[in-house]
This record gives C-alpha cells, sequence and structure tokens, in this order.
C-alpha cells in the first residue's frame, strides 16, 4: 500500500482539480511520487482524473469519516451507548468482517467496530462479493460477544434488520423493507446487506462479527455492474447524507437492538420485523443449497427467525443459512 494515496486523495475530496505541484509541495514529495501514489489509488479501483495544465480531481466530492462525527452521532440521546464501542476506521481493509473475526480470534474486546473507507475483498452472503467504491457507501463490522453459544442466536440477522430500519427512518430514509433474512430493500432493490459470523462453540460463549453494507451514492457504473437491482440513499432521499452521522446512527440503533436481543431474544423484535417485511403474503422462490427451488407463499416468520412458507395445505419452515430467496 503506497503511504502517500490516502493522504492525497482526502485532500482530493473536495472534488476540485489540485495540481501536481501543489500536491508534491504540499506533502514535501516529487510530482512523480505524487504521479505514483495516484497510481496507486487507481490500482484500487479509485477513479482519479487527471487534465494537463490543471491536476489532478475525483469524478466527484466525497465524505471520509470522521471519528469524532461518528462517536457524536452514536452518542445521542444515550450516553451509555459510546463507552460500550471502541471505534477503529481504517482507510482499506481486505474486508471489515475477515479483519474482525481474525481480532476476534486473538481476544479483542466485545463492541469492537471497524470500519473501511475501502474493502479491496468485500465479502457478501452465499461466496459472493460485496462491491462499494470509496466513500460510495458504508463498509463496517461490529464485534459482540454473548454468554450464550451459537445456538443461542436464531434470529440474530433479522434482529440486525430491524435495527438498520430503526436507524433508516430516524435518517428521514422512508420505505425501507426487509428481506429474508436480512436484506434490507427499497421497492424490491437492495440497498443494504448484512454477513454475520460467528466463533465459539454452540454452547457459549459465542462472538459473532456482524458486518454491514450500506449504499449511500453508487457510482451508476458501479450500480450496473452488480448483478441484481441495487438502490442507495441518495436515489431515495434526492441528497447525500453525512456518512459519519449514518454510520453513528447505524451503531446506535444495532447496540439498542443487540441489547433486546440479548434480553428477549428475537421473539422480543418478530413482530417489528414482520410489519417490514417486503415479501409477506407474496409468492417466493427458495433455492436450495443443492440448486433445488421450493414455491410457496412467504407467510412471516417463527419466533426463531425461520421463514414461513405456506405451500399448498401446508407451512414449511426455512432457517437461515445457504438458503436464499427470490420474489417468484
Ligand atoms: C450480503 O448482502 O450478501 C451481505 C453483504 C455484507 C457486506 C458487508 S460490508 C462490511 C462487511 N465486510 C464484508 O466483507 N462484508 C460485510
Amino acid at each position: 500500500m503506497n503511504a502517500l494515496t490516502f493522504p492525497i486523495l482526502r485532500l482530493l475530496a473536495d472534488g476540485q482539480f489540485h495540481s501536481g505541484e501543489a500536491l508534491a509541495r504540499d506533502f514535501g514529495v516529487t510530482r512523480a511520487t505524487v504521479w505514483n501514489a495516484l497510481q496507486a489509488a487507481e490500482a484500487l479501483g479509485v477513479q482519479v482524473f487527471s487534465v494537463r495544465g490543471k491536476g489532478y480531481r475525483l469524478p466527484e466530492s466525497m465524505q471520509f469519516l470522521a471519528h469524532d462525527k461518528v462517536l457524536a452521532a452514536l452518542a445521542a440521546g444515550d450516553s451509555k451507548t459510546a463507552p460500550e464501542i471502541t471505534l477503529q476506521t481504517h482507510d482499506q481493509l481486505d474486508s471489515t468482517n475477515s479483519h474482525l473475526m481474525r481480532l476476534a480470534a486473538e481476544g479483542a474486546p466485545h463492541g469492537l467496530c471497524a470500519a473501511a473507507e475501502l474493502q479491496t475483498g468485500g465479502r457478501g452472503r452465499r461466496g459472493r462479493t460485496w462491491m462499494a467504491g470509496l466513500g460510495s457507501g458504508l463498509t463496517f463490522s461490529l464485534l459482540w460477544r454473548f454468554d450464550c453459544g451459537a445456538s443461542g442466536l436464531s434470529g440474530l440477522s433479522l434482529a440486525v434488520g430491524v435495527a438498520l430500519a430503526r436507524a433508516l427512518q430516524e435518517l428521514g430514509v422512508p420505505g425501507a423493507g426487509l428481506k429474508w433474512p436480512n436484506d434490507v430493500l427499497h421497492r424490491q432493490k437492495k440497498l443494504a446487506g448484512v454477513l454475520i459470523e460467528l466463533q465459539g462453540d454452540m454452547d457459549g460463549p459465542s462472538a459473532a462479527v456482524i458486518g454491514i453494507g450500506l449504499n449511500l451514492h453508487l457510482p451508476e457504473a458501479l450500480k450496473n455492474s452488480i448483478g441484481q437491482p441495487v438502490t442507495d440513499i441518495a436515489s431515495i432521499t434526492n441528497g447525500v447524507l453525512d456518512r459519519s452521522h449514518v454510520l453513528g446512527a447505524l451503531l446506535r440503533h444495532l447496540i439498542a437492538v443487540l441489547r433486546e436481543f440479548e434480553r428477549a431474544g428475537f421473539a422480543a423484535l418478530r413482530e417489528e420485523w414482520m410489519a417490514l417485511h417486503a415479501h409477506q403474503e407474496q409468492p417466493v422462490c427458495m433455492l436450495m443449497p443443492d440448486g433445488s427451488e421450493v414455491r410457496g407463499i412467504a407467510s412471516g416468520v417463527a419466533p426463531d427467525g425461520a421463514l414461513l412458507l405456506a405451500i399448498g395445505d401446508g407451512m414449511q419452515r426455512f432457517s437461515t443459512g445457504e438458503v436464499s430467496l427470490r420474489a417468484a
């Protein structure tokens, strides 16, 4: 990683032209060194325009995360929330989930949150990749340690969906729906995804790394390259929200929901989840790990978070895992 790349990108974040000469002067290096640092940015997939006589600029202005602003938004209205969280902000990580899974195995504390400006190997459910350009979304993970074992965490991913929907409502992003087990949709297009990975025994204690990717303002080219309909907050609200504020609000709601979950399990959040269910009473198709399909009418979720599918006269349960749901 080129040590100058992100410091220069921070200067370019205003979306204005900066001459190579001025950048070189600011950092006490040669223009060739600046050029190399920005080549390294391009290699990471960050588009940088270079115009002779004018210098370098990003396609548009962008916001880097500001640690203090995240913590301020996190603590808003609840002074008990902030102390439980330790926030790391990274310029670049392979994946915030992979990063926290490594740290968790080394004994990292409960409440550690890692956010990355850019992931080079972002991961989604079922082996998919998660794509988000620099500054165009939020990608972060939270390590949460539970006294119970992994067997007591059923419904956790659905609970996280409820937290995201609550946060979006607070942020003035109306109309979010939840797709089982934990995608956040807006008008049937994906707005956010959740990847939860567990460590520990079935009997406990256990640790969950809760990874969240939220689309804020995706470039059109990126939207079109993702193999499913996606949307972003900018398209819904016609405005750009402050990234740090959004991260703080998401974390605050996440923590509140995780505490509810610890106290009473998913059952306490089930009604709220059902009210947000994007496919309630609609025909859906479940893709099974062996490639087969099961069709039925989505009929809500059980208190343990299993999806209930009405098939003919019967009701079939599907637990989270490698099953995937599609509107039929
Ligand atoms: C999905 O919808 O398939 C889940 C997507 C989860 C993406 C987030 S981005 C932050 C965290 N780090 C990762 O590598 N993945 C999750």
